[in-house]
């Protein structure tokens, strides 16, 4: 393949994620970008949800019952001719691991906020892992057929709550609760909700270039059309510029105001956002910045999943492309193993429906048939350029609870199923010291992941799980620089649960910061690390 086609590859592509708080509206408004690209034909499936109550992107059975998303999927679409990957994030905030690295796998983010409710909880966490990688970020005002702040409001909420400015790519018309559509600042058009409520948008174009036009003061009555006027006007001489070099920094989030439900501007959304969203970008290595153009191949892991789909009885290993051509069948260095590694069944999604794929360029995600070889955060690279991206950032566990199988028959699936799991990268495991393998100790961010846990052992491994919560909050991994710590040499080590993690590092947990003071003020030699020291 020549450089010219790779790089045409490359530039068709677009890989995001949608973040919001859940409730914001992410499901709908995938289902409705999957819409336009003709990967599903359901329109209306939204309004049987409550029947149904699931979406294409929640296949899990867990999350049809809870109605919410428990894990990443990888969505991929065509839509004019660009290429498409949606990386569905779970809303829930016990799931923040998961969704930070599937953050690290993405351009850009679409970041949905409830025209009522504006800047929640969760789209704050969120957000500001898109800050600190630096991506775009655009944002959707979402449920505009119904009431809520009014748009400057909202503006300044962005600006105040999350500290990035909002550049306004449209602007509602009329009334809060009764909007008549939306003004396109770029087009100098004017969309308004179409009578049947049903479908998108009718557009009216601007016969002088300006929102002055009386055409469109007699569509949208004179007094919408004068308040449209000032709006405008206010946003021109007060409001930021667009500036698309802000906007690619994520210095500046373009805002689009719409409805998902009522496919109000999601269509434009799309368009515009394929228009302004990056291509892949350049990443760093151990081995200096590794261009997407490069044509050597690299990849690297930022999702295990074991039994995605409870007929294969499998585990998958997602990885994002990052540079060079994918090609099935094709071997390449596995960097933590130091071995070569036949990608031999390569799978993409739509949801549940697989397909083999047989190559794949920067931007793209594949799911590997994985028999236990890849951990989270590893990097594939071609034999002739071997280096790593780097590692992922872990996050401390808050919540600990001591785990063992209810039937000891059951060991055997009990140890296969906690081990899986953890390389998933679901919970994290560690083992009292002192202890055998009969019980263990999980320790989780938050406390739905041990409900996950209890359910996927019981479904996956045939295992019931007895759980007793610790009365713990705050782990610390231990390093004094010389000999390896243990519990008769950390003083006041019976004031917590002196454990080791999966790599054997010696962490102590304890209940609050109080005794964490106490513990590290009487072992002056050692250094406490709220996450493993060599990340
Ligand atoms: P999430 O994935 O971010 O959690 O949100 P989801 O899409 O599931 O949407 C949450 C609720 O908001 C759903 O209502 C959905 O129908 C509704 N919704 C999404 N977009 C819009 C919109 O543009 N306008 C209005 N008015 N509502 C919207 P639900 O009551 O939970 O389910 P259902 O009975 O509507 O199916």
């Amino acid at each position: 393949m020549s450089a010219e086609e790779l790089n045409k590859e490359i530039n068709r592509r677009r890989t995001f994620a949608i973040i919001s708080h859940p409730d914001a509206g992410k499901t709908t408004l995938t289902e409705k970008l999957l819409l336009y690209g003709g990967a599903i034909h359901l329109a209306g499936s939204v309004k049987s949800r409550k029947t149904q109550r699931h979406a294409v992107s929640d296949w899990m059975e867990i999350e049809k019952q809870r109605g919410i998303s428990v894990t990443s999927s990888v969505l991929q679409f065509d839509y004019n001719g660009y290429r498409i990957n949606i990386l569905d994030t779970p809303g829930h905030q016990d799931f923040s691991e998961d969704t930070y690295r599937t953050l690290m796998a993405v351009d850009s983010a679409v970041m949905i906020i409830d025209v009522a409710k504006g800047v929640e909880a969760q789209t704050k966490k969120l957000f500001k892992v898109c800050r600190q990688r630096g991506i775009p970020i655009f944002t959707f005002v979402n449920k505009l057929d119904r009431f809520g702040k009014s748009p400057i409001d909202l503006m300044e909420e962005i600006e105040q709550v999350l500290g990035i400015r909002a550049y306004p790519m449209n602007w509602p018309i009329g009334i809060d609760g009764n909007y008549q559509g939306v003004y396109n600042r770029q087009k100098n058009q004017v969309e308004l909700f179409s009578e049947d409520g049903t479908h998108g948008q009718n557009v009216i174009a601007s016969e002088v270039g300006s929102v002055e036009d009386p055409v469109f003061a007699e569509r949208i009555g004179k007094e919408n059309h004068q308040a449209l006027c000032e709006d405008i006007e206010l946003l021109d001489m007060a409001g930021e510029q667009f500036d698309d070099e802000k906007v690619q920094h994520g210095e500046l989030t373009p805002m689009f105001f719409g409805s998902a439900m009522t496919n109000f501007g999601v269509q434009n959304f799309l368009e515009e956002y394929l228009r302004l969203a990056p291509p892949p970008a350049a990443r760093e290595s151990s081995d200096g910045i590794i261009d997407p153009q490069d044509e050597k191949f690299s990849a690297f892991i930022f999702k295990i999943q074991a039994n995605m789909n409870p007929a294969h009885r499998d585990r998958l290993s997602f990885m994002r492309i990052c540079s060079g051509k994918f090609t099935r069948g094709m071997s390449v260095y596995h960097d933590r193993t130091g071995k070569m590694i036949k990608l031999a069944q390569p799978q993409q999604f739509l949801a549940q429906d697989r397909t083999i794929i047989d190559e794949a360029y920067p931007g793209d995600i594949v799911g590997l048939f994985d028999p236990g070889i890849f951990g989270m955060g590893d990097t594939l690279c071609s034999q002739g350029h071997k280096f790593h991206f780097p590692d992922f950032p872990v996050f401390p566990p808050e919540q600990f609870a001591r785990v063992q199988a209810k039937d000891t028959m059951k060991r055997k699936q009990f140890v296969k199923g906690i081990t899986e799991l953890t390389q998933e990268g679901a919970v994290q495991l560690f083992q009292q010291a002192g202890a055998g393998t009969e019980s263990y100790i999980i320790g989780t961010v938050g406390s739905l992941q041990f409900e996950v846990l209890e359910y996927r052992l019981k479904n996956e491994y045939g295992v019931d799980l007895l759980m007793q919560m610790q009365p713990y909050e705050v782990a610390r991994w231990m390093e004094n620089g010389k000999e390896k710590i243990t519990p008769s040499s950390l003083r006041g080590a019976d004031r917590g649960m002196f454990v080791y993690d999966i790599k054997e590092r010696p962490v102590l947990l304890v209940s609050n910061e109080w005794a964490l003071g106490w513990i590290t003020d009487n072992n002056p030699d050692i250094k406490f690390y709220p996450v493993p020291p060599d990340k």
